[in-house]
């Protein structure tokens, strides 16, 4: 351990080094969701006790039994490995340079000739709206159209058919976090009719001498929006958590087969006047092989105001946080993230 920690933009310490520890299931619980699926509130109860102190703490868990088939995720995933495995000028089919918001393809930058991101490659989808939607005649960001590399064949459809699941898993879990904060199981059907989601394929080039944190693939961040649900690649251990009595430790997140990986980003946590925890997280690939990740950041309605939940304010005190519009609070981060990272070449 170093004597002298580094922070972040925000401020936070990053602990230091390239190594983590493994852990067991009791510091990363593993969540059984099935109760979400069937008509029984005791069960429901009980699972949203378990979400509740898992969120409470390390902010990260397994979910078991999500109902997702297992066939339509490894089915992805090839269709990914087709697409990265592709000369660059194929994926720069759907450069996202070339289109408004920040769906499409983002090179590694090593292959461009730049700095960031040098381990790193991504694809990046959006909960995109028709022009004559009410939302985009409003104008409201963060539902562009997405783009879409000509190879390979059948990526559009498998990964809109990927998405889909993960929205439809997205609306449960938002019922089974509205129990966990005390709140009708409903709570969040209303605010999440054309959420702000944002979903990203990582591609993280194999490090097996990496040595050096600053040049790791994914480097220390929090997610932004209510909750990240993480699909990894199996056998591959690469996911790191902060953690640790002082904050002062990673930890490794191997993956559990039939299992996501699903996380707190900084919207729940503000919304729940920080109860619910936003925890630090990077991607350390030590591997011999490349590997791949697809990321599903779950959000609000842009309009959906975020008040601090009133189950969640301890009697005789105040709101730490005063209310925003959700759109508002996710658009400042997202622009802030990629501020840098991708130069536009359209308006
Ligand atoms: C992310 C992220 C982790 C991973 O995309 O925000 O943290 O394992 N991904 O790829
Ligand atoms: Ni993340």
């Amino acid at each position: 351990m170093s004597a002298e920690k580094k922070l972040d933009r925000y401020g936070r310490w990053i602990p230091s080094g390239v190594s983590a520890r493994t852990v067991d299931h009791a510091e990363l619980p593993v969540i059984d969701f099935a109760p979400m699926f069937g008509s029984d509130p005791e069960a429901k109860k009980q699972m949203a006790q378990e979400l509740k102190q898992a969120c409470m703490g390390v902010g990260f868990f397994h979910l078991a039994n999500h109902g997702v088939p297992q066939s339509l995720i490894d089915r992805t995933f090839a269709r990914t490995a087709e697409f990265f495995a592709l000369p660059l000028a194929d994926k720069m089919t759907a450069d996202a340079t070339q289109a408004p918001g920040y769906p499409g393809f983002y090179p590694m930058k090593e292959a461009v000739g730049g700095v960031a991101r040098a381990m790193q490659e991504g694809f990046n989808m959006n909960f995109a709206l028709p022009p004559d939607d009410p939302h985009m005649v409003k104008g409201l960001p963060l539902h562009d159209r997405n783009l879409w590399p000509e190879k390979p064949a059948g990526f559009r459809e498998d990964m809109e058919a990927y998405f889909d699941a993960m929205r439809a898993l997205s609306r449960r879990m938002f019922g089974a976090f509205a129990l966990a904060l005390d709140l009708p199981e409903d709570y969040f059907d209303a605010l999440t009719t054309k959420p702000i989601t944002l979903m990203r394929v990582n591609h993280y080039a194999a490090q097996p001498d990496a040595v050096d944190d600053e040049q790791i693939g994914g480097k220390p961040h929090t997610d932004f929006e209510c909750f990240t649900i993480l699909a990894q690649q199996k056998d591959i251990v690469a996911l790191q958590v902060a953690t640790g009595a002082g904050y002062d430790e990673w930890i490794s997140v191997p993956p559990i087969p039939g299992t996501f990986v699903v996380n707190i980003g900084d919207q729940m946590t503000r919304w729940t006047n920080d109860m619910f925890a936003s925890t630090m997280h990077r991607v350390v690939n030590s591997n011999k092989v490349d590997r791949t990740s697809i990321a599903f950041f779950a959000g609000t309605d842009y309009d959906a105001e975020m008040a601090v939940l009133p189950t969640c304010v301890p009697a005789g005190e105040a709101p730490k946080y005063a209310p925003i519009k959700s759109g508002e609070y996710v658009l400042g981060r997202v622009n802030n993230a990629y501020e840098g990272a991708l130069a536009k070449k359209t308006a």
